[in-house]
């Protein structure tokens, strides 16, 4: 048997069939680096995959959260609400554009952040609090639960943000992933669902108004020409070479994200009598960026694990509002809850699409092996 890797971006690489190559030629024979065809081709292909109106690319998945903040003006004064257990760039974004983040607590069987929580701080909190908008991030793959989430924006008339840097490909109600709120934002960092080969992200949306202005932000704030500065913007672009390796990465990503949902049904099925496993609601699909369980014992059974060469990995060991540097921001006195019970118990496993039968039964194997140590 091969050796158990938790990211195969090799085997991906040869499936494409020098895809990658013929395409990053391309570019180098037409030189157009930034803002080249390929960028264009890939922000249609995105549009029409997710079916959001507009798509704008631009150089990661952290500069899209502060250009989505920065589109809705918020900025200093301003608060903005996210789960405690997520990727620190959630809550960088806030800060960065001047505003402060308000923590809130996830659910512990799909991550994602909790809207019941939500609601109540939202009836306690909202006028003196200065709430400008919430950050939802779907995390490990799963989308939030938008359903609820749009009508807090209705009801409180505060906008929704989707952190979907892990859900590209995801989806919920039969609409994908960029089209399940305002703004969605992903990333499209090597280990991302869909990945490049360096940093890049997009955004998605339906309002016009909104598409223009990030436009303009990712390019310095540009106006009617390249030289009228209409706004204080970024230089946030995704280059032509990693556009043109994204849309050789398309050819096989439903296949991919295909092979992923039956290893992680395997992996349900397999481990729930020893394991919590994630739950995935009623209408909802995973883009499966990470396959993760939950146990008491989880030392023991990453130990296990590592002898056994099972490459495994913990997202995320430290909640954002016990970090050193955001601890300041949680002021409101909430416990989060579950957020630190994740952050102890979690363990995330290989699920990658290139994993062989033989692969899978040996980890599934080995984990009902370390479920009978603890
Ligand atoms: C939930 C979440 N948000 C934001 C980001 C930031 O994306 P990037 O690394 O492309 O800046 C990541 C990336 O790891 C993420 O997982």
């Amino acid at each position: 048997m091969k050796k158990i890797k938790f990211l195969d971006l090799e085997s991906q690489k040869d499936r494409l069939n020098n895809t990658i190559e013929l395409n990053i030629k391309k570019v180098l024979e037409h030189s157009k680096y930034i803002m080249g065809p390929e960028v264009k081709e890939l922000e249609l292909r995105l549009q029409k995959y997710t079916k959001a109106k507009y798509c704008v690319t631009c150089a990661s998945g952290t500069d899209a959260l502060i250009l989505s903040l920065m589109s809705l003006n918020i900025g200093t004064n301003d608060i903005v609400i996210c789960p405690s257990f997520t990727f620190p760039a959630t809550a960088e974004a806030i800060l960065i554009t001047g505003a402060k983040p308000y923590f809130v607590d996830v659910g512990l069987d799909t991550f994602n952040i909790c809207y019941k929580e939500l609601e109540k701080i939202l009836e306690k909190d909202y006028k003196k609090n200065k709430i400008k908008a919430i950050i939802a991030v779907d995390l490990f793959g799963l989308p939030a639960n938008y359903t609820r989430l749009n009508k807090i924006s209705k009801k409180y008339k505060i906008n929704i943000i989707a952190d979907g840097a892990q859900s590209f490909g995801g989806g919920l109600n039969n609409k994908k992933v960029g089209s399940l709120t305002k703004i969605t934002c992903t990333s499209f960092f090597p280990a991302k669902p869909l990945g490049c080969y360096g940093d890049g992200g997009a955004l998605f949306t339906d309002n016009k108004v909104i598409s223009e202005k990030l436009v303009s932000l990712r390019a310095h704030g540009k106006g009617k020409s390249k030289y009228e500065i209409s706004e204080i913007g970024l230089n946030s672009r995704l280059d032509s070479i990693q556009a043109s390796i994204l849309l050789a990465k398309l050819k096989i990503f439903n296949w991919e994200l295909k092979e992923r949902n039956k290893n992680a049904n395997l992996y349900n099925k397999e481990l729930k009598e020893y394991y919590h496993i994630p739950e995935i609601p009623k209408g909802s699909s995973s883009a499966w960026a990470q396959y993760t369980i939950r146990t008491r014992n989880r030392d023991k059974v990453l130990n296990f694990l590592n002898d056994k060469s099972i490459p495994t990995m913990i997202y995320y060991p430290v909640p954002m509002h016990m970090q050193p540097a955001y601890r300041k921001y949680n002021k409101y006195k909430n416990v989060l809850k579950n957020s630190l019970k994740l952050s102890k118990t979690v363990l995330s496993i290989p699920i990658h699409s290139f994993l062989s039968n033989s692969q899978k039964e040996y980890i599934i194997l080995n984990l009902k092996k370390a479920y009978k140590l603890i």
